[in-house]
């Protein structure tokens, strides 16, 4: 097959493309690289590799991607739920407005993989499976549930809700909860939490983007449907989370009464229809903590904002804890 990855150069992009690739597929990635990203630049020595710098909101540039393309996985956005609401017209624009366009320009035999997101949800009572209704709060759960409908209705799609992204990635993302609270308890040695009973889901990104291969090789038997993407056992309370860091790195942790989850997610969700769909994770959480643990050694122990090395613990040690 033939595919296009919009937004490929991002945290779930750069992880996916090589599996992609050595799934036999040719990839193409459409990406306007608003992180100055680099890192993608190993695929050029691959004819079944190309890539465009545009933006998908540039209908010349996606009717030049959309070219004998059989499928879209559909990653481009502005991600996130304090990023949309900085600018929420550019989110409107690139998760929603951009999306109505590429339903447009496609051809009705172009198949979809669309990046939807547990923030669909808003706050849910009970279990929360593919027929909890929808509710979003923010600005990025709206564009990108607006967006999901217009495609469910389109048809020839495939919606996957993700359960947040945690592990490490050629573009790394330190917002991310899982990634976020075990850099600052090795960074800073503290950490404060606010609802700390709040109940999250979670899916690693390796996992991420085997689904979404998952999905390529299995399109007919999934298309018109949205799936929860995760496990049961990477459902976490916030506080479940802290502890599963502590048992690897020792930091001081305190639970706080002040802020809030502009999403309000506080969720058990079900991933038994994907299971049925024939797909299951891999990694564990504390795989995940310690991958990052591990990982940590090849971020600068000096940041550009500070003259000192800001990981000390990095020096003391020789076992990735902080004593
Ligand atoms: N990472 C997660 O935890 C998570 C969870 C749920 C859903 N998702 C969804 O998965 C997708 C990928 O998320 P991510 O974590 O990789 O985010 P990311 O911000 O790392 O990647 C987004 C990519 O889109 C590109 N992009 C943004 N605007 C563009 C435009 N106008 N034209 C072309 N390219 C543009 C960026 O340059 C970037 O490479 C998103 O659609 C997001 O909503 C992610």
């Amino acid at each position: 097959m033939k595919v296009l990855v919009t937004g490929g150069a991002g945290y779930v992009g750069t992880v996916l493309v090589p599996q992609v690739l050595a799934a036999g597929h040719r990839v193409r990635v459409l990406d306007s690289l608003m992180y100055d990203q680099t890192i993608l630049m190993n695929h050029f020595l691959d004819p079944k590799f190309e890539f465009i710098r545009g933006d998908i909101r540039d209908s010349d540039c996606l009717k030049t991607a959309l070219k004998d393309v059989d499928c879209v996985i559909h990653l481009a956005a502005i991600v996130g739920a304090p990023a949309c609401s900085k600018n929420p017209e550019l989110a409107k624009e690139i998760n929603y407005d951009a999306v109505v366009q590429l339903d447009k320009l496609r051809n009705r035999s172009q198949k979809i993989i669309f990046a939807s997101t547990g923030s669909a949800y808003g706050a849910v009572e009970g279990i929360c499976t593919e027929d909890t209704p929808l509710n979003p709060l923010s600005v990025y759960g709206v564009t990108k549930t607006d967006a999901e409908k217009q495609l469910l209705d389109s048809g020839n799609v495939v919606v996957y809700r993700f359960a947040t992204g945690f592990g490490l990635s050629p573009r790394l993302r330190l917002d991310l909860l899982v990634n976020d609270f075990a850099f600052q308890a090795i960074k800073n040695g503290q950490l404060i939490v606010y609802e700390k009973g709040f109940k999250r889901t979670f899916v690693h990104v390796h996992d991420m983007s085997r689904a979404v291969v998952h999905a390529l090789g299995n399109f007919d038997n999934m298309a018109g449907n949205a799936f929860n993407v995760g496990s049961e056992e990477l459902n976490f309370t916030k506080e479940e989370v802290c502890l599963a860091i502590k048992r690897h790195v020792d930091y001081n942790l305190h639970f706080s009464e002040v802020g809030s989850d502009p999403d309000k997610r506080d969720y058990v969700v079900s991933y038994e229809k994907i299971r049925q769909a024939g797909f299951i994770t891999n990694i564990s959480l504390d795989q995940g903590v310690l991958e990052i643990i591990r990982g940590a050694v090849m971020l600068e122990d000096r940041t550009p904002f500070a003259n000192v090395g800001s990981f000390p613990w990095l020096k003391q040690t020789t076992n990735g804890r902080r004593r």
